[in-house]
């Protein structure tokens, strides 16, 4: 498998444009966004970025704080710069929370100057990976697994944007990885 270096030139090598993008993982809560990207990042040589960290440490405050004090759309807004920022650093594997391709603009900028991954995963093992945590604003005073099917209902026909559909495998996580690199790499 050719892997290229980060600061190698562009690479006719791979299907979906060359390595110089960040690639860009889209996707509902608890597909696995981050634990992929991590290994993900590591497989390709290239750093690792949460989006709703840069976002958390850009605020001063958690996600929950900033839906809480500011609101959805203010956090959108934020969530579109800080993105943004980082599509115009350094190719790396860069995270984003749940909604973010939902916005028309974050999703554009996505699409334009990134290699955008769907991570796919079936109702029961996202609503059964959110168990895990209780920050997450849209889950509160809710039934996770009900929101979790509504939001895949509305948002699943616009992640299918993106150029690359990859299911996420239960177990282990590299087996995900595995796949995202054969659909980069052909
Ligand atoms: C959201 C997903 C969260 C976070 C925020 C909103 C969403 O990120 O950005 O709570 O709208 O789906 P994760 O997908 O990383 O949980």
């Amino acid at each position: 498998m050719c892997i290229a270096p980060a600061n190698m030139p562009n690479t006719p090598s791979s299907r979906h444009g060359p390595r110089r993008r960040t690639i860009v993982l889209v996707g509902l809560m608890g597909a696995g966004k981050s634990t992929v990207g991590k290994r993900l990042a590591a497989r390709l040589h290239l750093p690792f970025v949460d989006a709703d960290q840069e976002i958390e440490r850009a605020a001063g405050m958690t996600v929950a704080e900033i839906f809480d004090r500011f609101g959805e759309a203010q956090f959108r807004d934020g969530e579109r710069r800080v993105i943004a920022r980082l599509i115009d650093g350094l190719p790396k594997v860069l995270a984003t929370g749940g909604g973010a391709f939902m916005h028309p603009e974050t999703r554009q900028l996505i699409l334009d100057r990134a290699t955008a991954i769907w991570l796919d995963a079936d109702i029961e093992v996202l609503a059964e990976r959110v168990g895990r945590r209780d920050d997450r604003p849209l889950l509160r005073n809710t039934d996770p697994r009900a929101k979790l099917r509504e939001l895949a209902e509305l948002r699943n026909p616009v992640y299918a944007l993106a150029p690359i559909h990859v299911r996420s495998q239960p177990l282990p996580h590299d087996a995900t990885v595995d796949a995202i690199l054969r659909e980069l790499h052909g």
